[in-house]
């Protein structure tokens, strides 16, 4: 259940999703019975529309997981983009290879096996849309080299800024008192780094936005 608003207004909000494809669907319910964590209905509704709009034509998503996100973004990509995902997990490469090769979309994806921490710095092209997804204790150093290889007007889309809420919570349950101080600092990096202009939503689990303005 969302804490970033209310529970009335997430219902709300849910009942417009769109009807997608038994792919699609079949996939979120892998995810959520299998507690494989993906983008929220309306974070990748977010996500898909800054596609559509920004028409890149190198992503690089760091967090592939069953490749959820990767085909809702390959599918709205120009006829000659393509995306590069990073996935560290072998029974998550294996599972999203396989709905890769369902969606069709193999002539469009690229999965780069392994850490992304080992491989972001052996890439030598820019992107022009970075969207970063993965172990909140990996972010700043992802983030480093995501700088790195963003283009100049370029957007990095992050997910899970607002922490199920927590960063902005007086009282954190023990659990979650280490990553939510991850994210917390993570977050004063992204709304003060100055070759971004950068924002965080509160969609879904909290969203930044940030356009590589240097
Ligand atoms: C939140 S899930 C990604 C969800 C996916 N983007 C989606 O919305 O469908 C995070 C994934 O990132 C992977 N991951 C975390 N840290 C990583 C790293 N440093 N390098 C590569 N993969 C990583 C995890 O194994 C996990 O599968």
């Amino acid at each position: 259940m969302s804490r970033i608003i209310s529970s009335s207004q997430q219902k709300y909000l849910d009942a417009f999703d769109r009807k997608k494809d038994m792919l699609l669907r079949n996939m979120e319910e892998f995810a959520e019975e299998n507690n494989i964590p993906i983008l929220s209905k309306l974070s990748a509704n977010l996500l898909e529309q800054l596609i559509v709009m920004n028409k890149p034509q190198r992503v690089l998503e760091i967090g592939t997981a069953i490749g959820y996100s990767t085909i809702r973004i390959a599918r709205r990509l120009g006829r000659k983009a393509v995306i590069h995902t990073i996935e560290k997990s072998a029974p998550n490469i294996a599972i999203a290879k396989e709905n890769f090769k369902k969606a069709g979309l193999e002539n469009k994806i690229k999965l780069l096996e392994g850490d992304a921490l080992r491989l972001m710095p052996q890439l030598q092209k820019k992107y022009d849309f970075i969207f970063l997804d993965a172990d909140k204790e990996d972010y700043k150093r992802l983030f480093d080299y995501s700088m790195v290889l963003l283009k100049k007007g370029g957007v990095i889309f992050v997910d899970n800024l607002l922490w199920h809420g927590y960063v902005a919570a007086n009282k954190v349950p023990p659990k979650y008192k280490k990553s939510t101080s991850l994210i917390r600092d993570f977050n004063r990096i992204f709304m003060t780094q100055p070759a971004l202009s950068s924002t965080i939503l509160p969609v879904g689990d909290g969203v930044g936005i940030g356009v590589k303005i240097l």
